[in-house]
């Protein structure tokens, strides 16, 4: 019997099955399903998904919105240096519980928020110009900010510190200075 040969008799389909291959298209079968099922399961259940909104917007009118929400809770501005040139940013302190909105734009996140420990916020994200990556270290949250979308997520910051948000899709020529900051305390 050769490898390269045909099977003498061609009504290969007609032998009866070996045990050891049928044990494992059995195995195969059970865990694809398992497989098919934890999917859905895990899609409902997993700690994994972010329960997110999204909501169709235009950058003027998330720009307004998210302006007026700044300009009411924010205590102070600190200055943060984009390409050598200083900028003051406005660090808002939301109160527990309320919508917060963080405006992506070429190449910078703002406002700086300072959020309670335990407390959930709803948290907006839209982009003025084009694609970037809201990723939130060092936790590890990525989600992709669209302009003319607004992406709306609960965030309970279950930490203290300092959270560095990091763009990470590639924006252009200052895609790599594109941070910002998140407070908790
Ligand atoms: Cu914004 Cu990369």
């Amino acid at each position: 019997m050769s490898a390269i040969l045909p099977p003498a008799d061609q009504i290969w389909w007609k032998h009866p099955i070996d045990k050891l291959e049928f044990t494992w298209i059995a195995i195969a079968l059970v865990w694809s399903l398992t497989m098919f099922v934890m999917m859905i399961w895990w899609h409902m259940y997993g700690n994994q998904n972010l329960a997110n909104e999204t909501y169709k917007t235009t950058p003027a009118a998330f720009a307004s919105k998210a302006q007026a929400a700044i300009d009411q809770h924010t205590v102070r501005t600190e200055n943060v240096s984009f390409n050598g040139v200083d900028e003051a940013i406005p660090v808002v302190a939301p109160p527990a519980g309320s919508d917060i909105y963080l405006i992506a734009r070429l190449w910078s996140w703002r406002p700086i928020y300072e959020l309670e420990q335990g407390k959930t916020y709803k948290l907006h994200l839209s982009s003025m110009d084009w694609m970037h990556g809201f990723s939130l270290q060092p936790q590890n949250i990525n989600i992709q900010v669209h302009p003319n979308y607004e992406h709306v997520v609960k965030i309970t910051p279950n930490q203290t510190g300092t959270y560095s948000i990091v763009c990470n899709e590639y924006c252009g020529i200052n895609h790599h200075t594109m941070t910002g900051r998140i407070y908790v305390k």
